[in-house]
């Protein structure tokens, strides 16, 4: 493999920003992952904005993203070059990557590479008119319909000199083209005197949905013995309530009791029929698990009205326009107290660079950060351009413990 670098100077842009649909977008990625392994969304990120960059990733660009994950940038370069799946210099408007692993080679990728050396260059070149690079790559997988080559996120397979030549004076004119085999072939069905696989429904697509069809009746039919199970549990707990109620008799072994508090006695009699006691933890995390979807739906309702408000404001807007928007600028100070600034990085989720800018704003000790309450939240997350990251890495409690000189948990 070659060496893969970034793109000489010359060519870089000298700044980068991420466009509104990707922002929200990567608050929908971020939050697939668990506090503080937001790093786990790096690829996917470093792919939508090599989309949006015109199919290759700018230094810039890969800074932001590293920026925004809070991950130093060594470590997002490192994934950037390593896969080919991303490109470190501009590449054509039809960026193709030609197979030459030993099927395609066999099946004639030879005649295709003539054709892209005669149309378009070295691998890497990109025409005068923008329109065509190449590069060689290992097996696409499509070896059954080989040889192929993918331009942007399409296969174009059974390719032979003529039919790719076609191919690219087609995409050059704007001509719409087939993808996949340029032979015809549905699949990978044999070309010619089809003995099997006759079946029309093995290449219309109607197999599809029957195999949906069979996952969704059996969710279907699990669903209604989960719901069996439980509505039989309520019934049988229901039914001990009841008994419970009943007064006992006289006579009966433990009428004695009737005037003492079953509250006060429920463990002991529990023990005595050799039931397990009630454990009261499990009542308390029920009610945890009830408070922590409470917050967690408080904080996506914060988030998407948080959004509404930006998507007010004029594209160009600044990130201080953007944060006055939706809250409340916390109040800084001009200097560290004494003289020495909190080492605000202990908290989960702040790197350098977000330092950086916390100490811009005036914020250098983790009291300050301690203090924070719903407006000032809002106000710094977008500011810094990750709204909810804040409530999800738990800053202000870690500040609060940091300040108190303990470890944040
Ligand atoms: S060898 Fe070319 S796609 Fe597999």
């Amino acid at each position: 493999m070659a060496v893969r670098r970034l793109a000489p100077d010359a060519v870089q842009p000298k700044s980068f920003a991420f466009t509104p649909q990707t922002e929200a977008w990567l608050v929908e990625q971020v939050r697939k992952y668990p506090v503080g392994r937001q790093a786990s969304a790096v690829i996917p990120l470093l792919w939508r904005v090599q989309k949006d960059c015109g199919n290759w990733l700018p230094q810039k660009a890969i800074e932001a993203v590293a920026e925004r994950l809070a991950m130093p940038y060594i470590r997002v370069f490192e994934v950037a070059t390593f896969y080919t799946m991303f490109n470190l210099e501009p590449v054509g408007k039809f960026y193709i990557q030609m197979c030459g692993t030993t099927p395609c080679q066999l099946r004639g990728s030879d005649a295709v590479k003539k054709v892209l050396e005669r149309r378009i260059g070295a691998p890497q070149h990109v025409t005068d008119d923008g329109l065509f690079s190449w590069l060689e790559v290992e097996c696409l997988g499509a070896c059954c319909n080989a040889p192929m080559v993918q331009i942007n996120d399409d296969y174009y397979e059974d390719l032979t000199e003529e039919n790719f030549d076609k191919l690219l004076d087609d995409l050059a004119a704007g001509r719409e083209v087939r993808t996949g085999s340029q032979q015809g072939r549905t699949s990978s069905e044999p070309t010619d005197n089809v003995q099997t696989l006759q079946d029309p429904g093995l290449y219309d697509g109607s197999r599809v949905g029957a195999w949906k069809k069979r996952f969704e009746e059996e969710a279907i039919r699990k669903a209604a013995e989960e719901k069996a199970k439980e509505d039989e549990a309520k019934a049988e707990a229901a039914s001990a309530a009841k008994e419970a109620a009943v007064e006992p008799k006289p006579g009966k072994p433990d009428s004695g009791r009737a005037t003492e508090s079953p509250v006060a006695d429920a463990p002991a009699q529990r023990a005595a029929a050799g039931e397990r006691p009630v454990d009261p933890g499990a009542r308390v995390t029920a009610s945890e698990e009830g408070s922590r979807k409470t917050v967690d739906a408080q904080a996506v309702a914060e988030e998407e009205e948080v959004a509404s408000r930006l998507a007010t404001l004029p594209k160009d807007a600044s990130a201080e326009d953007k944060a006055n928007a939706v809250g409340e600028r916390p109040a800084g100070l001009d200097a560290p107290r004494g003289g020495t600034a909190d080492d605000l990085k202990k908290i989960l989720g702040i790197g350098p660079a977000n330092e950086k800018k916390l100490n811009g704003l005036g914020i250098w000790h983790f009291d300050q950060i301690a203090a924070w309450e719903r407006p000032q939240i809002r106000w710094v997350g977008t500011y810094l351009a990750f709204p909810g990251r804040i409530d999800r890495e738990n800053w202000v409690e870690q500040a609060r413990a940091l300040a108190d000189g303990n470890t944040p948990s």
